[in-house]
């Protein structure tokens, strides 16, 4: 049975101070170990929330970090920064990355090689635009964008690696993919992690959906057989996240 893993990617929000106010009023509600729940809080917030989040079984993430173990990269900061400041889970080719920031797959590949390598838990992120999903090339497309992330992936490391659905027409627009729509997808990508190693990594390794997940399509989408949890935005910074968690 593979544990429900439900993130919230708070992206761009939250001081150090606004974080410790969302996380007191959040964390009680979210403490379960029912469901794997995971906080991915900008990468200045992780002191504040590591602290805030002792005693409970919250997990924390943060939403980037650089391939390279340390060194002369200017404003950015490494998996060993990340995991000594509290952090163990890190997100990989978000489509906002891969969009405003110009992540190709490459640099995504690198990524998820260097977060295996230094310890972090990644959350790989893949989906099309609404463009490849109305010329109804998307399969192949999520398919590319997977095996490119896995090249040179061991089968352990799959295993620890969990990939998030985000079709891009529905982040942040309030347009969700119908449940039918996403497991669609999330089965789809199972089929290609088996394809890639075997049946029983494409068992085990979860897959999350992403796209305006609310607390009111939580249930149905998590009821779905391929959907392991999702990875929510805009609601994780409300207390309706407590209610996604609790779904
Ligand atoms: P959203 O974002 O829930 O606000 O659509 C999801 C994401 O981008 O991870």
């Amino acid at each position: 049975m593979r544990k429900k893993i439900i993130a919230g990617n708070w992206k761009m929000n939250k001081t150090p101070t606004e974080a410790k106010e969302l996380i007191s009023k959040l964390k009680d509600k979210c403490n379960t170990d029912k469901v794997d729940v995971l906080f991915v809080v900008p990468s200045i917030d992780v002191t504040t929330a590591a602290e805030c989040l002792k005693g409970t079984k919250i997990k924390l993430g943060t939403q980037n970090f650089y391939f390279e173990e340390k060194g002369a990269y200017t404003g950015e900061i490494s998996a060993k920064m990340i995991l000594d400041a509290g952090a163990e889970y890190v997100i990989i080719g978000h489509s906002e990355r891969r969009g405003i920031f110009k992540e190709d797959d490459a640099m995504i590949n690198k990524k998820l090689i260097a977060a295996h390598k230094f310890g972090l838990k990644p959350i790989l992120c893949c989906g099309e635009s609404l463009e490849l999903r109305e010329k109804g090339t998307y399969k192949a497309f999520i398919e590319g964008q997977i095996k490119s992330a896995f090249e040179s992936i061991s089968k352990e490391q799959a295993l620890n690696t969990v990939i998030a659905y985000e079709p891009i027409w529905a982040i942040g627009t309030g347009k969700t993919a119908t449940s039918d729509e996403a497991e669609e997808v999330c089965k789809f990508v199972r089929e290609t992690v088996k394809n890639l190693y075997d049946e029983s990594v494409a068992n085990e390794i979860r897959i999350q959906y992403g796209g305006s997940v609310n607390a009111g399509n939580a249930k149905e989408l998590f009821g779905k057989e391929d959907i392991d949890g999702g990875l929510v935005g805009g609601a994780s910074l409300k207390e309706e996240f407590i209610n996604i968690v609790n779904y």
